[in-house]
């Protein structure tokens, strides 16, 4: 079980994070950014946050700790913000915090270079957990003692919002042209941090990473038979995923064909063209 902790005092909506996590302090006098069960992402998010941060944490990428927070939305009642007011008052109970990296700042791939290994690692992993809100728009990485940390991983796992397409998935491509990494990573640094991490992607693995979700957050997901016959799926997902998704992964953009005109373009220039050439044939016509 990841270690629970209760909050003692919410201290500031993070607005930056479309889901508006929070700044919160707890009775281990850590300090966490807290992820609402009550935001509009739903459990899911947190449910891919700790699939895929603890996973990230085995094989060795960094990822700040992950805890269960129990919230009392009695604590936030000085919030001013009505609408974060809602959210708080949403998410009574269990809900997910990170571990706060104080003066970390966020990534910008102009500004901080990155080794092609370790570029090749995290856009592997990102192609295995479908991952696609890592783009150089929005990195979701922090620099960090100046060690790159990953962080946000609410919207990857994408297919467990569909269950029942979710193990065709498995084979689906991933595109990494938008990444925030692609600019550092080479074809080869792909293959080799897939040779190196995709043996390491065990079924025993993917079952210790999602025993950690906890039961509350898996009841009633339709035609499934309980939280750990949801657990079982996670799983399959992952171990045939991990098998050869390195395969898949598009690192630069196709050359761009030249675009066809459109339609209208097209009337209008062959219209131009025949009322040009009925010119010539009356001059020409004129002159015969
Ligand atoms: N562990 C952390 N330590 C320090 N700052 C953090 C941490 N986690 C998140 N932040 C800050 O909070 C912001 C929002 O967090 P995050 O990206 O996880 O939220 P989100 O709601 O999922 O965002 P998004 O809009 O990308 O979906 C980050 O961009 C970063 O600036
Ligand atoms: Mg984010």
């Amino acid at each position: 079980m990841l270690p629970e902790v209760i909050v003692t005092r919410y201290v500031t909506p993070l607005r930056e994070g479309g889901s508006v996590p929070g700044l919160v302090e707890a009775d281990d006098l850590g300090t966490y950014v807290a992820k609402f069960t009550g935001a509009a992402q739903g459990r899911k998010a947190l449910i891919a946050e700790i699939v895929c941060g603890e996973l990230a944490r085995r094989l060795d990428l960094r990822v700040p700790d992950l805890v269960r927070l129990q919230f009392d939305p009695v604590i936030a009642l000085g919030e001013p913000d009505a609408e974060v007011q809602d959210l708080l008052k949403a998410s009574g109970g269990l809900n997910l915090g990170m571990d706060f990296l104080p003066g970390s700042v966020g990534f910008d791939p102009l500004a901080f270079g990155v080794e092609a290994a370790e570029a090749g690692r995290i856009i592997w992993f990102d192609a295995l957990t479908n991952n696609v809100d890592r783009s150089w728009r929005n990195p979701n990485m922090l620099v960090w003692h100046r060690e790159l940390w990953l962080i946000d991983h609410g919207a990857a796992l994408i297919w467990h919002h569909n269950w029942p397409g979710a193990r065709g998935s498995a084979p689906r491509p991933y595109d990494a042209t938008d990444h925030a990494l692609s600019r550092f990573v080479t074809p080869t640094a792909v293959v080799d941090a897939a040779a190196e991490l995709a043996p390491r992607v065990t079924r025993e693995l993917l079952a210790e990473v999602v025993a950690l979700v906890p039961d509350e957050w898996l009841l009633e997901e339709p035609g499934f038979d309980g939280p750990d016959d949801v657990r079982g799926a996670y799983v399959d997902v992952l171990a045939d995923r991990a098998a050869t998704v390195h395969e898949r992964v598009t690192l630069s953009a196709p050359p761009r064909e030249a675009a066809a005109p459109p339609e209208w373009l097209k009337v209008w220039v062959t219209g131009k063209a025949a009322e040009a050439k009925g010119a010539e044939g009356a001059v020409d016509g004129g002159a015969r």
